[in-house]
């Protein structure tokens, strides 16, 4: 972080001073109040550097919400552009990332049907999705945006996503980001679970057994690359978390990397990832290991995509073209077969063979891709002999139950800037 210096000094400089005499007010009433705020910040490397409450939690600093709750105006919300002053290029990093862009993405992009199309309520998508993508948190507080501490979140100022999602207020501690269970909270489950793979491989067994060597999440997707043989470092640390990506792995047909702004694919910035991610195993491996890996990833991903997923999808566009399906989602039974095959055992196939976890690859992944497909082929020859579409008459929390409510308090800043949607 080369710009820390400057900045800190900078910041030093106009911190008013006013502020010290207020930030002992802080301190008066939240050591009582917040002891384990107190705690935490006194312990950090924030509290050890003199960067007092005020750093992050004055309202001047950027538009955010104002708390009625202290005798002093204090920030509610504290965006990464509040960290920007400090830490200008973690910030600058973290803004071009999916993790950044993702309610962008499943709004304008994809129009996803769960959160555009009203597949499901207000009360689901704030115990579901916005936890981990993010909510939109406007000026005036409300239960379903607020708390959150999504990867995604829309700030008040405009900004996206939180800081605290890997370093947890107020230790904002390296130890904590750096450790797998971090990004496990949200990087598991049926449908992408890269913490359960890891911890299956190879690499995750050594990393549990206190092995120093044994990568984690963040040496392979993070951390700084060194050449083994000058001892240079060739690819610096960065919050950029995709620029290792080849595949687009959770799509339903695995593209090469996309985008994140307008999803188009991206042939030469996939191909300089991808010798990122050579150049992280080389740091422990040799070119044969690494190379093999590879290629049989790779082919893993063009199994999938011509037996499994293209063959499922050839059912799927017939169904649609003999009328045999509604216009809704998820309410019927072929969407939801096809739906697991590439959304939950297809990714499980592909995302295991990358992250080396073979029961996830094998026995959760391919194996119940085979049996889904025959399930999807057997529901489509019983709607064609029925000759129309079965949906079922009631789906469970979908907004379009109730009429077009077809873009349920998703208000999301189309990042393309074009206007279109
Ligand atoms: C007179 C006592 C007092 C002082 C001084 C004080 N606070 Fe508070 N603060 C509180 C109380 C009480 C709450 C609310 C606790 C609750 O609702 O459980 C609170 C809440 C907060 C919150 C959460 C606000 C919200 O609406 O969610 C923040 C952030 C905060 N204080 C920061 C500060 C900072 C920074 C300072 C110094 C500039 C400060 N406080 C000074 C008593 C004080
Ligand atoms: C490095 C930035 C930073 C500093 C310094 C800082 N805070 Fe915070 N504080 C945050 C963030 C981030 C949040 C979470 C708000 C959000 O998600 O936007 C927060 C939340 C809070 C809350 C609400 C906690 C809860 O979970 O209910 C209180 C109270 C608070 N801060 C008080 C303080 C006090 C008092 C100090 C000084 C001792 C302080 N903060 C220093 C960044 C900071
Ligand atoms: C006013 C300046 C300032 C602001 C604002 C600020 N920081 Fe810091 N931060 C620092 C300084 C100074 C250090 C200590 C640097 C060092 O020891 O090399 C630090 C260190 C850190 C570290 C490394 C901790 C460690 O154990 O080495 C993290 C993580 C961090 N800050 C995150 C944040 C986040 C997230 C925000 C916004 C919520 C934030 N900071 C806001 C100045 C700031
Ligand atoms: C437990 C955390 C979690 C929950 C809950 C969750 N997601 Fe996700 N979601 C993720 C993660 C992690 C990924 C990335 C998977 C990958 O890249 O392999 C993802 C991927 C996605 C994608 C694909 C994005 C892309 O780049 O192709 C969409 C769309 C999506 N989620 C929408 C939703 C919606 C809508 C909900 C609620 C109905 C939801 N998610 C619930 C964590 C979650
Ligand atoms: C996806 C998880 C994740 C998110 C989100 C994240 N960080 Fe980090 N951060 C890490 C990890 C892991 C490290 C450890 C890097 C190291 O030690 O080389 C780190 C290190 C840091 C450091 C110390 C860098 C150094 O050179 O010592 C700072 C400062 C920091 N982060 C600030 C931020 C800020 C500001 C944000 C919000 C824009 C943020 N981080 C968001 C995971 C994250
Ligand atoms: C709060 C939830 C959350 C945490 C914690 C989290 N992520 Fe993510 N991550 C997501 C979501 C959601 C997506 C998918 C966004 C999308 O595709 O729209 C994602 C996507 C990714 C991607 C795919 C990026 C791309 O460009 O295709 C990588 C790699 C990743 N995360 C790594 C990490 C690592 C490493 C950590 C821990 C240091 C971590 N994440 C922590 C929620 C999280
Ligand atoms: C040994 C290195 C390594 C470790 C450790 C590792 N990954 Fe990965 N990860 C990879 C590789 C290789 C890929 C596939 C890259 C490509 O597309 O070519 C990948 C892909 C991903 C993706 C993208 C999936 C998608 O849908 O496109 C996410 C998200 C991810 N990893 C998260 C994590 C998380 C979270 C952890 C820790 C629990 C982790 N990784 C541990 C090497 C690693
Ligand atoms: C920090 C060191 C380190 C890095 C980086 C690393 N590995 Fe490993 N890897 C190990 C160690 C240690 C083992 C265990 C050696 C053994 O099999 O006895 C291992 C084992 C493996 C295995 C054998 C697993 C099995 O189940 O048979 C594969 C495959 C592998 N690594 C691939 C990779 C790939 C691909 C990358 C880069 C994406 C990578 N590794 C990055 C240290 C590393």
């Amino acid at each position: 972080m080369n710009t820390r210096v400057p900045m800190l000094i900078c910041c030093l400089a106009v911190l008013p001073v006013r502020a010290a005499a207020q930030e002992e007010n802080c301190l008066s009433c939240h050591e009582k109040s917040s002891p384990m705020v107190v705690e935490q910040w006194r312990g950090s490397k924030h509290g050890q550097n003199e960067i007092g409450c005020l750093a992050c939690h004055d309202p001047g600093i950027t538009k955010t919400i104002v708390s009625d709750r202290c005798p002093e105006k204090v920030a509610v919300v504290v965006s990464p552009a509040v960290c920007a002053n400090c830490h200008e290029d973690e910030v600058s990093q973290q803004k071009g990332t999916k993790h950044a862009a993702t309610l962008h993405f499943f709004v304008n992009v994809l129009e996803d049907p769960w959160t555009v199309k009203g597949a499901n309520s207000d009360p689901e998508r704030a115990i579901g999705c916005y936890m981990c993508h993010g909510s939109i948190v406007k000026d005036t507080t409300d239960w379903i945006n607020w708390p959150n501490n999504g990867v995604g979140r829309l700030n008040p100022d405009g900004s996206l996503g939180t800081c605290t999602v890997c370093h947890s207020h107020h230790r904002f501690s390296l130890d904590e980001a750096k450790n797998p269970t971090t990004c496990g909270r949200c990087h598991l489950g049926p449908d992408h679970p890269q913490i359960e793979i890891y911890e299956e491989s190879k690499h995750g067994k050594l990393h549990a057994a206190g092995e120093k060597w044994a990568p984690t999440c963040y040496t392979c997707h993070m951390g700084p690359v060194r050449d083994n043989a000058t001892g240079k470092e060739i690819i610096p640390a960065t919050h950029d978390i995709g620029s290792r990506l080849y595949w687009e792995l959770q799509a339903p047909e695995s593209t090469v990397q996309k985008d994140k702004i307008n999803h188009t694919p991206q042939p030469e910035v996939a191909k300089k990832n991808r010798e990122a991610m050579r150049a992280v195993c080389m740091q422990c491996h040799v070119s044969r290991h690494a190379d093999a890996f590879f290629e049989k990833f790779d082919h893993v991903v063009a199994d999938y995509t011509e037996n499994y997923f293209r063959p499922a999808k050839k059912i799927m566009d017939e169904l649609k073209e003999k009328k045999l399906l509604t216009p809704r989602p998820f309410d019927e039974k072929a969407e939801w077969l096809y739906w697991y095959l590439w959304h939950h055992e297809g990714r499980r196939m592909r995302i295991g063979a990358a992250m080396m976890g073979p029961d996830y690859a094998w026995w959760h992944g391919a194996h119940e891709t085979k049996i889904r497909y025959i399930e999807l082929w057997h529901e489509a020859e019983r709607l064609k002999k029925l000759g129309r579409p079965d949906p079922a008459p009631y789906v469970p929390g979908a907004p379009y139950e109730k009429g077009p409510n077809l873009r349920p308090g998703i208000d999301v800043p189309d990042l393309r800037g074009d206007g279109a949607r």
